[in-house]
């Protein structure tokens, strides 16, 4: 790594976002721990200093022009450089597709998708001047797996991986890595952060008798255990920091055994084998 790299790391308010920012400015990065809301960085900003560490909180909503515009033009003008970019931010919208509005699809496109590719057209022009630079996507095992109830969360995942791997192969000549991150289930604010959808029903509110109703709540009821017997976020930042600092990094990192097994299984048909 050279001496003033500099890593930006989209929703590190939490989760994983929040122990990448300290990973990465823990091993010398100067790093920018971008958050939508500013009001949720006290804590890092608490740690970064009591550790002086290199890490600055800056504004950056994923789902806005300007503030992605102005978060990059303003480190930019302050290091002339981003070596590192991490597009971490996202959420989970549960739901039936019958009981999602299109609406609500493209809300989590907007933010799991085009968020992404938001940041990366702001930041290519100056990765390209430089000759080098590394972007890593947060994708999800539910970026190469289908999930019930989990229709625009995977479409949004898998379209980011598709994504990923295309334009890797049109930015390499710059000296360009692009890098896709697949946790399986990770112990974050997940499990409280996810929506459903204004139509979507559970069971102790199915007025309008939703064929989804009792699926629907046995899948949001699971999900916190889940969530909860998942991995350190920790772990998923180690894996990013790896292929930060490689020089020939892979393009997807699966993190996490179950991930890694459940891909494994994946290659054995009949797929039925791996519903619940
Ligand atoms: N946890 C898992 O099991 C898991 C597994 C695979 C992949 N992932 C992926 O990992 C990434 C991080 O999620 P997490 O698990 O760490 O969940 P989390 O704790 O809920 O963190 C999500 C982060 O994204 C931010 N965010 C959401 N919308 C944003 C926007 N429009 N602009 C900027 N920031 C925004 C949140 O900010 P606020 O605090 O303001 O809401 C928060 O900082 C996501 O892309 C997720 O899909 C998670």
């Amino acid at each position: 790594m050279k001496a003033q790299s500099v890593a930006v790391v989209t929703g590190s308010s939490s989760g994983i976002g929040f122990e990448t920012s300290l990973l990465l400015a823990r091993n010398g990065y100067h790093t920018y721990a971008s958050m939508r809301n500013l009001e949720k960085s006290k804590t890092i900003t608490e740690i970064a200093n009591r550790e002086k560490l290199p890490l600055q909180v800056v504004q950056l909503d994923v789902d806005d022009d300007k503030s992605v515009k102005d978060a990059v033009y303003k480190i930019e003008s302050e290091q002339g450089r981003i070596d590192v970019i991490v597009n971490n931010a996202g959420y989970l919208l549960i739901g039936p597709l019958e009981e999602l509005s299109i609406k609500e699809f493209k809300e989590q496109f907007e933010t799991n998708f085009f968020g992404a590719i938001r940041v990366i057209k702001e930041v290519l022009p100056m990765m390209r001047r430089q000759r080098a630079g590394t972007i890593v996507n947060i994708s999800s095992l539910a970026g190469r797996i289908g999930l019930p109830l989990n229709s625009p969360y995977v479409s949004s995942k898998f379209a980011l991986e598709g994504l990923s791997e295309s334009i890797a192969y049109e930015i390499e000549q710059f000296g360009i890595k692009v890098v896709l991150i697949e946790p399986g289930y990770i112990k974050t604010n997940v499990a409280s952060s996810f929506k459903t959808g204004k139509n979507v029903v559970v069971t102790a509110d199915n007025k309008n008798n939703s064929p989804y109703a009792e699926f629907t709540q046995n899948r949001i009821s699971a999900l916190g255990p889940r969530v909860e017997a998942g991995l350190d976020p920790i772990e998923v930042a180690k894996v990013i920091l790896k292929a930060a600092t490689s020089e020939n990094p892979d393009l997807r990192y699966l993190v996490g055994n179950g991930a890694i097994k459940l891909m494994d299984m994946r290659k054995i048909p009949p797929m039925r084998i791996l519903e619940n």
